[in-house]
C-alpha cells in the first residue's frame, strides 16, 4: 500500500511553548501507526530542533520544514538551506505551498531547484500545487496543476521521483472553510496520477503519495481519506488543535 499521511503545516503560528506543549500531547497520545502510515509536522524553522528532538522516539513519526532555500549555502540572508535541514535530522520539507508561491513569488522553476536540493540531502520533499478560484471557475484547473506537475517535477528520474510527495491543496479551499467535496478531491488525484503515468509509467505513478489539503478537519478527514488516490491530508488550521489533529491521524487509511 501506498504510504498514507497526516502532514500538520502550523505556518507562521503558535509559540515555542505552545507548539512544544502541542507536541508532547500528541507525542504521549496512544495511537499506533501502522508500517505504510505516517505523521509529519511542518514546524516554524526555530522549533525544529524541538521539534525532531519531542517525536524521535515515535514511530514514523516526522519532521519537516515549512520551507527551504534553493540555494545550496552563502550570502543569502535570512535563508536556510536543505543542508542545515538535514544537520538537524529534519526527514521533510514542504516545497511550494501556494503562500509561498503567492506571497513570495516563487515559481515552478525555483520550486524545481528546491526539489533537487531537498533530494541532494536525503530530505523528503512534499510538492504542494493547486488552483485558485478563478481558474477553477474557468473549468482549467486539470491544465494548471498538470503545468505545475511538468515544469517543477518532470526533469525528475523515476528513482527520484519515488521520493516526492504530492500535496494538491486547491487555493479557494486553504483557510476558508470550504473543503473540495470528496469527488472533486477524488478527481483531481486522479488526474494528478494520469499525469504521472503519461511521463513516468503505471507503477511509478501507483507508488506516489497524494495528499489532500484544504480545510480537512476531524469531521471531514474519514472521507476525505476514503477516495482511492487520497493518501492523507497536509492540515493547517486544525493541526493546531491537538483533538482534532489527532483524529486527523486516526482517519488514514
Ligand atoms: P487549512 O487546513 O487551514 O485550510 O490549510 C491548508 C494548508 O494550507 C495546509 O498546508
Amino acid at each position: 500500500m501506498r504510504k498514507q499521511i497526516a502532514a500538520a503545516n502550523w505556518k507562521m503560528n503558535l509559540t515555542y511553548q505552545q507548539g512544544s506543549a502541542l507536541l508532547q500531547t500528541l507525542v504521549t497520545t496512544e495511537i499506533d501507526l501502522k508500517e505504510h502510515q505516517a505523521a509529519v509536522f511542518a514546524v516554524p524553522f526555530p522549533y525544529l530542533e524541538m521539534a525532531v528532538d519531542t517525536v524521535q522516539h515515535k514511530k514514523n513519526y516526522y519532521i519537516a520544514a515549512q520551507n527551504c532555500s534553493d540555494k545550496k549555502s552563502g550570502a543569502f540572508t535570512g535563508e536556510v538551506s536543505a543542508e542545515m535541514l538535514k544537520s538537524l535530522n529534519v526527514n521533510y520539507c514542504l516545497v511550494g505551498h501556494s503562500e509561498r508561491r503567492e506571497y513570495f513569488g516563487e515559481s515552478n522553476a525555483v520550486l524545481a531547484e528546491k526539489l533537487n536540493i531537498c533530494l541532494a540531502n536525503g530530505i523528503t520533499p512534499v510538492f504542494c500545487c493547486g488552483e485558485a478560484l478563478a481558474t477553477r471557475e474557468q473549468h482549467r484547473q486539470n491544465a494548471y496543476v498538470e503545468g505545475q506537475l511538468k515544469e517543477s517535477l518532470f526533469h525528475l528520474s523515476k528513482e527520484a521521483l519515488l521520493k516526492v510527495v504530492i500535496a494538491y491543496e486547491p487555493i479557494w479551499a486553504i483557510g476558508t472553510g470550504k473543503t473540495a467535496s470528496t469527488e472533486q478531491a477524488q478527481e483531481m488525484h486522479a488526474h494528478i496520477r494520469s499525469v504521472l503515468k503519461n511521463q513516468y509509467g503505471d507503477s511509478i505513478a501507483e507508488q506516489i503519495s497524494i495528499l489532500y489539503g484544504g480545510s480537512v478537519k476531524a469531521s471531514n478527514a474519514r472521507e476525505l481519506f476514503a477516495s482511492k488516490d487520497v493518501d492523507g491530508g497536509l492540515v493547517g488550521g486544525a493541526s493546531l488543535i491537538a483533538a482534532e489533529f489527532i483524529e486527523i491521524i486516526k482517519a488514514l487509511k
